[in-house]
């Protein structure tokens, strides 16, 4: 893969405020479970104290290789390097944790896509892009045209509802339905048309938007995966340790302020309420407008 300008792959969002969370000057294992273009992991290793191990996963093949070039010179130390890349879903991480016996002091979720997936994938993940309706983020299990093609209209109704918060939800779900009685859906431009058959002009846009990101959380079990990891990794952080969670949608919010709440005898909240970015970079950095900061730290 040719080598990208970081800023190009993925700019990351509130950069300054995870690493702050984070509490890296413990030192420690420090895991990013979502290594994307390496925008956190860069920062992280530049700021933890030199006998920190940083861990960072991506179940996305493209972002390994990316990350692969980008701290060439960093893994090119070999045994000696501090950084250890996982091609891996994140939900795997509580077993790597464990085998690794190293005492883990933070973990960071940046949830999603990032810029360059959603800008440059062949997988489907933009309705920008004319592809197949895929939306793995590895080559296994059902993809969006599967959702799309097997699913019950009822069922589809809630995938859209639950996870893109669509107002249309039973609408689009029936107009799925009459879709693939005549074809099967097999490219974004086939959910496409059935939007714009259905939904006036000056919505299609944000529909459009909501029905793909629901379909891409439920093709890769976004809301169970993380609430599985949260709750597996709590036991394994150090007394201190901490958990960093940015999320960019109402429903994995929802899971992360849950799960924390439900671990109150071993963990304290740190922030009572989500942590929004700051207007400048609000300004710059229209991915940031979404995202939710939340930090919990284990008890000692
Ligand atoms: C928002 S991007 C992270 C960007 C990164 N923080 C940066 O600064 O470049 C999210 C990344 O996490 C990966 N990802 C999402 N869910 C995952 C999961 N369950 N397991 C592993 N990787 C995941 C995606 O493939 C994507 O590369």
């Amino acid at each position: 893969m040719a080598r990208l300008d970081p800023s190009t792959y993925h700019i990351p969002v509130m950069l300054r405020e995870c690493l702050d969370a984070m509490l890296l000057h413990q030192s420690g294992l420090i895991v990013d479970g979502t290594l994307g273009g390496g925008g956190h992991t860069a920062a992280i290793l530049a700021e933890a104290p030199s006998e920190s191990i940083v861990m960072s996963f991506d179940a996305d093949e493209k972002a390994i290789e990316h990350c692969r070039e980008r701290f060439a010179d960093e893994l090119s130390r070999g045994e000696a390097s501090r950084l250890r890349l996982v091609h891996a879903n994140f939900s795997t991480m509580a077993e790597v944790i464990a085998a690794s016996n190293l005492p883990l002091q933070s973990v960071l979720l940046d949830l999603g896509v990032s810029s360059y997936q959603f800008d440059h994938h062949e997988r489907g993940f933009s309705f920008r892009m004319m592809a197949p309706l895929d939306m793995r983020f590895m080559p296994e299990g059902e993809t969006a045209a599967d959702i799309l093609n097997r699913r019950t209209e009822p069922e589809l109704a809630t995938i859209f509802r639950e996870y893109g918060d669509e107002p249309q939800a039973w609408r689009l779900a029936k107009a799925v339905g009459q879709r693939r009685a005549l074809a099967k859906l097999t490219t974004t431009a086939d959910l496409r048309d059935v939007v714009i058959q259905h939904i006036p002009p000056h919505h299609q846009p944000k529909t459009l938007a909501r029905l793909f990101q629901a379909l891409r959380i439920a093709v890769n079990d976004e809301l169970g995966r993380l609430e599985r990891t949260l709750t597996s990794i709590i036991p394994l952080l150090q007394p201190g340790g901490r958990i960093v969670v940015m999320s960019y949608h109402s429903g994995e919010d929802r899971i992360v302020k849950n799960v924390f709440k439900a671990h109150t005898d071993v963990l304290t909240i740190v922030t009572k309420k989500a942590v929004e970015a700051q207007p400048d970079e609000l300004a710059t950095n229209p991915r940031s407008r979404s995202a939710r900061l939340r930090v919990a730290e284990r008890r000692p």
